[in-house]
């Protein structure tokens, strides 16, 4: 638990913040070992600023309508985070694009969860864009945040397979339960140093994931 090497991060939300839950309870359990210093959301009714506040982490918001502008949020959510300087930025259903700017300043220290199988479904309303497509398998991607959205090193992904009568918000619910299982794993294999971004790739152990990890259980 707790050392003076662990790793502090940023969980960055806009909703309910059910995978943010999912590292307060893994941090908590001790299954990952990571400080959380800061939930901050782009939208002050953010669900995920209570569950921040009942387990007593520091909250932040950067509203959307003080900064309409994408440069000047992005100063504005960089201004604040640097009060905490966190090693890890955490993109938890943070649903606002941000700039090249500030993802170069964090290079290879921000992770995004996705839901859908990237390369597959990028964008938005994946679940029922995937039962349209008559897709029999969907999940969720943990990915390196690059400039280029929801194209950035893949790292982890768990699957889930699609059923004859689902609707997206079934599908969702499924998605979610193994996004929470793998995001924490994945930040867990950042903190310990195992997951590491270098020359615009994600590397496990010292080797190149030229395909993510596929979730079968622990890493
Ligand atoms: C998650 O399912 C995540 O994959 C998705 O938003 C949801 C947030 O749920 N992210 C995106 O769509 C990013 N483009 P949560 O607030 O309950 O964690």
């Amino acid at each position: 638990m707790g050392n003076s090497k662990q790793v502090s991060a940023a969980i960055l939300i806009s909703g309910n913040g059910t995978n943010l839950q999912a590292f307060i309870d893994a941090a908590r359990d001790g299954s990952l070992d990571l400080r959380i210093a800061v939930v901050v959301s782009n939208r002050p009714d953010a669900y995920g600023l209570v569950r921040a506040r009942d387990a007593g982490i520091a909250t932040e918001c950067v509203r959307n309508e003080d900064y309409p502008e994408r440069a000047a949020f992005d100063t504005a959510l960089a201004d604040t985070l640097a009060k905490y300087a966190p090693g890890l930025l955490i993109l938890a259903g943070f649903m606002r694009i941000l700039t090249g700017r500030f993802v170069r300043r964090f290079e290879g220290k921000i992770l995004n969860i996705h839901p859908a199988l990237l390369p597959k479904f990028p964008g938005l309303n994946t679940h029922q864009r995937v039962i349209d497509a008559g897709e029999t398998l969907h999940g969720s991607t943990v990915h390196f945040v690059t400039e280029d959205l929801d194209a950035g090193p893949r790292i982890l992904q768990g699957r889930v397979p699609v059923l004859a009568d689902d609707t997206a918000s079934r599908l969702s619910a499924r998605v979610q339960a193994v996004e929470h299982k793998i995001y924490p794993q994945a930040a867990a294999l950042f903190a310990s140093g195992r997951l590491e971004f270098k020359d615009g790739e994600s590397w496990l152990d010292g080797a190149r994931l030229d395909e993510p990890v596929q979730y079968a259980g622990e890493l």
